[in-house]
């Protein structure tokens, strides 16, 4: 097991370095405007709040456009390979605007960057990019952007710094109701198919203490809706040395305990989580979400394959078996239970009549909703090797009769909510139908309702009264 090792980011060193490119900042005629675009999951999200907050603190503003940016930062995603092409596109567009300001400083980061050939295109195509980090040096930038501005010099610090946790960074974070709390970063599942491991490291888990005090002061705070973040938060503590309590009881706290302690946190939130491995998702953590106060009645438990063959080859270590068991429990346990997951179309080998038992969980679980995926080559990995039996277009067929199949039952699920009452935290205004505010319910879904923009933050009960493909429709019953 990795050793893990904390780091306090705020040494005198930092704040050293930090104090002086504000003062480079503000002696500038106007307010340097920075620009951050993250690509890929929560976790990506919330390492860009991060980013955001040191550059708060180095004296930049938040520019709406590159155009309008002195300093561009693309936090980059390498799950797929169309992610990695996107960025790819972007950062060739951002070629003319360094043209017409050469001051304009240019960063990439995140999990693209923890990859060697990666780098080496960077290099040799994209040479107008001054700053490359990888997953595990935010708190390094400071230092890399002062290089950069008093030298002149390009900064790379791609250095994978497994079992390392950087605890107190500043966060700006995008919204004041809802907050991600990442409360392990890495990933030791070496899923075939997946890149995560080898671009985020090993895994590690926060003390929960460390958690503690991030949701009890967004909780004081006013946030509302809370995600526990995670690449397989069932997994959370295996890194931790046992807490000791107040009566010398020696404590190993896993997911589940770590739930409890945050469930009793008093005030009216809930809290969700993502991601669920099934392989160590257990019934303790299911009876825990049971008899909770503000746990969220929603399992993101992506399954990949309904094929055991399929699942043995993409190292998922669970069978259909086991993952319909643990669904069939937490369907006894936890009222209005919702399951949504992730599927891989086409993984190498995969047969059509193999695909089709993907078909046949989805209809026997009943996913509210899912992310679905082809296949994608991920250089380095296992799966990468794997010889492929079926062609694009095929896989393409397969994919599109996937989601037909989850339209139909997604659809279904969601009737299923009409006419019932569920409390449902209203969130936002409608970008669709004006004069509506969205909101979700515990399940995680959409709600559209009339009402007026002051409610936004607010809890209230809503009865649903339609179903659409990707909402529900209600009204506030006072
Ligand atoms: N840690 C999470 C998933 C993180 S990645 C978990 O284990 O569930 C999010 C999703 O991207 C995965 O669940 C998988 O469905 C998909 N994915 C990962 N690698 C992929 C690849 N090479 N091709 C296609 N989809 C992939
Ligand atoms: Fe990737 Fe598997 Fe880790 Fe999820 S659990 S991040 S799919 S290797
Ligand atoms: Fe992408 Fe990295 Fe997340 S590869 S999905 S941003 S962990």
């Amino acid at each position: 097991m990795t050793k893990t090792q904390i780091i306090d980011s705020n040494t005198p060193q930092m704040l050293g370095v930090i104090g002086k490119i504000s003062a480079i900042n503000y002696l500038k005629e106007k307010k340097p405007l920075s620009f951050v675009r993250t690509y890929g999951c929560q976790q990506n999200v919330s390492d860009g709040e991060k980013i955001k907050g040191l550059l708060e603190q180095m004296g930049y503003g938040f520019a709406k456009s590159t155009e309008e940016a002195d300093f561009i930062i693309f936090n980059t995603c390498a799950i797929r390979e169309n992610a990695e092409l996107k960025v790819f596109g972007n950062v060739g567009e951002l070629k003319k605007l360094k043209k017409k300001n050469p001051e304009l400083v240019i960063a990439l980061c995140g999990c693209m960057m923890q990859q060697e050939h990666i780098v080496e295109k960077i290099k040799k195509s994209y040479p107008y990019v001054d700053i490359v980090f990888g997953t595990q040096a935010i708190q390094t930038l400071p230092k890399m952007l002062l290089t950069v501005l008093e030298k002149h010099s390009k900064v790379f610090d791609t250095q994978l710094h497994s079992g390392v946790i950087v605890e107190n960074l500043p966060i700006h974070r995008d919204g004041d109701i809802k907050a991600w709390v990442p409360i392990m970063y890495g990933c030791d599942n070496f899923c075939t198919y997946c890149i995560v491991p080898y671009v985020r490291g090993r895994e590690v888990s926060r003390e929960p203490q460390a958690v503690l005090d991030e949701v009890k002061a967004l909780v004081d705070a006013g946030y509302k809706d809370i995600t526990l973040l995670g690449q397989n938060v069932n997994s959370y503590g295996k890194t931790l040395e046992p807490v000791v309590s107040e009566n010398g009881e020696k404590i190993q706290v896993r997911f589940p305990q770590l739930l409890k302690m945050i469930d009793e946190i008093d005030g009216d939130f809930v809290v969700r989580f993502m991601t669920s491995h099934p392989k160590d998702c257990t019934r303790d953590l299911i009876d825990v979400i049971a008899d909770s106060k503000h746990i969220s009645h929603h399992i993101h438990l992506p399954v990949q394959s309904g094929n055991n063959r399929v699942l043995d080859m993409m190292n998922r270590r669970y069978t259909v078996e086991k993952y319909l068991e643990l669904v069939e429990y937490a369907k006894s346990r936890i009222d209005d239970v919702a399951f949504t997951s992730d599927i891989i179309v086409g993984f190498p080998g995969e047969t059509y009549e193999e695909f089709l038992d993907t078909l046949k969980l989805i209809k026997k679980v009943g996913y509210d909703s899912l992310y679905t995926f082809i296949y994608s080559r991920r250089r380095g990995t296992k799966a990468a090797e794997m010889p492929d039996c079926a062609t694009d277009e095929e896989k393409s067929k397969w994919f599109r009769e996937l989601l037909k199949v989850q339209d139909e039952v997604g659809y279904e699920r969601y009737l299923s909510y009409v006419g019932k009452t569920q409390r449902v935290l209203l969130d936002g205004e409608s970008t669709s139908k004006e004069g509506y505010l969205t909101g979700r319910n515990s399940q995680n879904i959409l709600i559209e309702v009339p009402a007026d923009k002051s409610m936004i933050g607010k809890f209230v009960n809503v009865k649903f009264t339609k179903a659409v493909k990707w909402a529900l429709v209600g009204e506030i019953i006072k």
